[in-house]
């Protein structure tokens, strides 16, 4: 068996990295949702035999792609799906846009439960309509870990709102990391199912589960899928961003046909090389994956264990996905900007809690997919800079 080596430092300076460059030299990014990994030796052989045939027109959707899913999703959450029932889209982000220009009518409003991923509000935004943000609930669990809740008051009165169309969800949930229960989702989606709100499942990070299981929303039940768009994406998985292959799952023609027509009307197409990586990890991409959650798993049991012991005025939730760690910073007496604190004073880059939303007010988020020595050397730096803050104070 082949043993990965994910302690591996990469260097991706030189090569136009958005995590890299947007740093000074010297200051350790840990902010956008990439790792420094090289993907599985099977996408890059799919990309290197394609690169090798030479020819590079036109493409249609792969067959192999969609059967491979199709599998995939039987294999994994035994959901039957068919091969028609699947759309590929440059990126999920465009994805999202295209879904919130499609459905519903200029004006309406998106359901979204927040702190989340910042761009479904510039997605929502960007075309024509408004967001509903409904905040989930902060529960501290102890001194230094915490949970949300859902607030099903809130989310009822937004769904009833007849202005309120497509209901937003990310799951597992950027930035907090945590699954949502098959009770949760259920009444999550009696409640769309009850006011025809259209429930667009934001899925990209679930195959990056460290603990528990992830619960595809479209699975609950046959009317529940027939009122889903489910988007998942190698590219989280696989860390294949650049290469900008995502995979819709319309079970309901209508919602499918829609889709179909508002990606037309932006001539979204995957390119060659994505549609070939996506493929390429798909099949052949899950040892390689078995053995990177076992060490993103143990990348967050050190991060967490090291902030309890050395940084007690943070608090952190436990993500049970993701490689990213949800940051309170509320307690500290840092003046000003909390990542110019952190990029200034400890030379890491976090992405802002304010991304997320305004329930990210004093939060960080800090993405710990890369080299154990990385997650070290930047958590050191943190603490020296906190202490110097504490001291000084
Ligand atoms: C929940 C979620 N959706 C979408 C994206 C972006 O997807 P893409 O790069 O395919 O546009 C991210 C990236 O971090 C994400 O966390």
């Amino acid at each position: 068996m082949t043993v990965y080596n994910f302690d591996e430092i990469i260097d991706r300076t030189g090569h136009h990295s958005a995590k890299w460059g947007a740093v000074a030299d010297n200051c350790l990014p840990m902010w956008v949702a990439d790792m420094d990994f090289r993907s599985p030796p099977s996408a890059i052989a799919a990309m290197v035999a394609r690169a090798q045939h030479g020819v590079f027109g036109y493409t249609l959707d792969p067959p192999k792609l969609k059967e491979v899913v199709v599998e995939r999703m039987s294999r994994l959450y035994n959901w039957e799906i068919r091969p028609e029932d699947i759309l590929f889209t440059p990126g999920m982000v465009l994805a999202l846009c295209a879904t919130c220009s499609g459905f519903g009518e200029p004006g309406d409003s998106v359901l979204i439960q927040t702190p989340v991923y910042g761009s479904f509000f510039k997605a929502v935004r960007a075309n024509r309509k408004f967001t509903a943000n409904i905040n989930m609930a902060y529960v501290a669990d102890d001194a230094q870990t915490f949970h949300y809740e859902n607030d099903y008051d809130e989310f009822e009165m937004v769904a009833r709102d007849p202005q309120t169309s497509i209901y937003l969800q990310c799951n597992p949930q950027n930035p907090a990391g945590f699954l949502y229960s098959q009770t949760e989702l259920e009444r999550i989606a009696e409640i769309c199912l009850r006011h025809n709100i259209l429930i667009v499942a934001d899925e990209i990070h679930s195959d990056l589960i460290l603990e528990g299981a992830h619960i595809p929303i479209a699975t609950l039940s046959d009317e529940i899928a027939q009122n889903t768009l489910t988007m998942i994406a190698p590219s989280k998985t696989y860390n294949l961003a650049g290469m900008a292959c995502s995979v819709l799952i319309a079970q309901n023609r209508e919602i499918r046909e829609t889709t179909a027509a508002a990606l037309q009307s932006i001539s979204a197409h995957v390119n060659i090389m994505g549609y070939e990586a996506a493929y390429g990890a798909y099949s052949g991409g899950e040892e390689w994956l078995r053995q990177l959650l076992v060490y993103l798993k143990d990348n967050r049991d050190y991060a967490i264990a090291f902030i309890r012991k050395h940084l007690p005025q943070i608090k952190t939730t436990i993500p049970q996905s993701t490689y990213l760690l949800w940051m309170d910073m509320r307690e500290l007496p840092i003046e000003g900007d909390i990542v110019d604190f952190f990029k200034d004073r400890a030379g890491v880059a976090p992405s802002p809690g304010e991304f997320f939303g305004d329930a990210g007010a004093g939060f960080v988020r800090l993405n710990f997919g890369c080299p154990r020595t990385i997650l070290e050397k930047g958590l050191h730096r943190l603490k020296a800079a906190v202490d110097q803050l504490v001291t000084t104070v």
